[in-house]
């Protein structure tokens, strides 16, 4: 079978082949705590389970038009007028199967062959595959020793073929939010050299210590012209499966991409929409209930690994931490560590390379209490048996 090349050579994401081999142990039976997950461990709330039901029980499942039905892009639209305090339109809306979803479109709307994309170190993993199979050139830019954003770098990273640039703050693996400074530094940046921003917001509601979600669109009607937000309801509403997101941005880039998902995807799941369209109208309580907790557990893992001798920076957002294990690796770095952790204690986690950023390891702290307890002693005892 001749294959179309970029399509053969895109590597697994690296965050599913370890949940993927954790989850072959504990199917044999090993007591595998499973740190890789980028899902809550909470369910839906019940508001939308009941929507979900009671919109499968009217029997009207049927295509919607394929940028979504205007009354969700509507409730879109208000939600992010509301959230991120400009104006936003439903056409400027583009529903989406996912934030993935909502991302690749972007990518393959805007990124022509041999453009370059700056990706802000540590990045998500499947920026740099999304990027890639457009046929640009992503480019990683390292951050501060505190994982911030180092806007000198970035800066130096800009060439005469530099498109865009690609942030998601909360970040994914650190946990590190923009400030305002830092937002505001980046937009002027922007628009001094005429890139676009691809604003990954997924995490925004994730966000702790009373730290403000920083978006470019506040920063002057240049940066709202240049920037597309992307978000969905995988983690505000632990609506993981229920595989839903959407794009904001001018009507000129969300159009494109509703065109190009009119003919390769489609209109997103109908129940999906309801579903969506309720969480976002109701605001359930459990919705808070679950920052607070993972907001608990976030101070239980930074002080468990503060106690084992690891640097961590204390994460303002998400639900990761992202410790430094640097003085723990040999030659196999932070993917071998990682190897040896899940065969040797039974903790499954991912190693910082993954993300471009080598020496450190994501431990994800969606668990309850008594794992993630259990697991920062396993870990204690892996690192002093070495
Ligand atoms: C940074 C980031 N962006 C996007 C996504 C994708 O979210 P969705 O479930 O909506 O595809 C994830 C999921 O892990 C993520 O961590």
């Amino acid at each position: 079978m001749k294959f179309n090349a970029r399509a053969k050579d895109i590597p697994l994401s690296a965050t599913l082949a370890l949940d993927a081999r954790a989850k072959e142990l504990i199917a044999e039976g090993r007591d595998v705590i499973n740190m890789t997950a980028g899902e809550p461990d909470f369910d839906a709330p019940a508001a939308v389970r009941d929507a979900s039901r009671a919109f499968v029980d009217s029997g009207k499942v049927r295509y919607t038009p394929a940028p979504g039905r205007p009354s969700l892009r509507e409730t879109i639209a208000g939600h992010l007028s509301r959230t991120r305090g400009v104006p936003f339109e439903a056409k400027e809306v583009t529903v989406c199967h996912s934030a993935k979803h909502a991302l690749s479109g972007v990518i393959l709307s805007l990124v022509s062959e041999g453009d370059e994309v700056l990706l802000l170190l540590p990045a998500w993993v499947s920026y740099f595959e999304m990027v890639r199979f457009a046929g640009g050139e992503p480019v990683a830019v390292p951050c501060r020793p505190d994982l911030g954003p180092d806007l000198e770098a970035i800066a130096a990273a800009v060439t005469e073929n530099t498109r865009g640039i690609m942030i998601n703050s909360p970040c994914n693996p650190s946990g590190y939010c923009f400030t305002s400074e830092e937002m505001k530094a980046l937009c002027e940046l922007c628009e001094e050299r005429d890139l676009w921003i691809l604003s990954d917001e997924i995490y925004s509601r994730m966000i702790y210590d009373g730290t403000k979600h920083e978006s470019p669109v506040t920063y002057g009607e240049d940066a709202r012209k240049r920037t597309i937000i992307v978000d969905g309801a995988s983690k505000a509403f632990a609506m993981t499966g229920y595989r839903i997101g959407y794009l904001a941005a001018p009507p000129e880039i969300s159009g494109v991409v509703g065109k190009l998902h009119s003919q390769l995807t489609g209109a997103p799941n109908a129940i999906s929409q309801e579903a969506f369209e309720c969480a976002l109208a109701e605001e359930p309580a459990e919705v808070s209930d679950m920052v607070t907790e993972f907001d608990r557990r976030r101070e239980l893992v930074v002080k468990g690994l503060s106690d084992l001798g690891l640097p961590c920076e204390l994460p303002k957002g998400a639900f990761y931490v992202f410790p430094d294990v640097s003085a723990h690796l040999d030659e196999s770095g932070s993917m071998g560590f990682c190897e040896r952790l899940l065969e040797e204690a039974e903790v499954a986690s991912v190693p910082g390379s993954a993300f471009g950023t080598e020496g450190h390891v994501r431990l994800s702290y969606a668990l309850g209490e008594a794992q993630l307890i259990e697991a920062l002693e396993r870990l204690g005892r892996f690192l002093n048996a070495r």
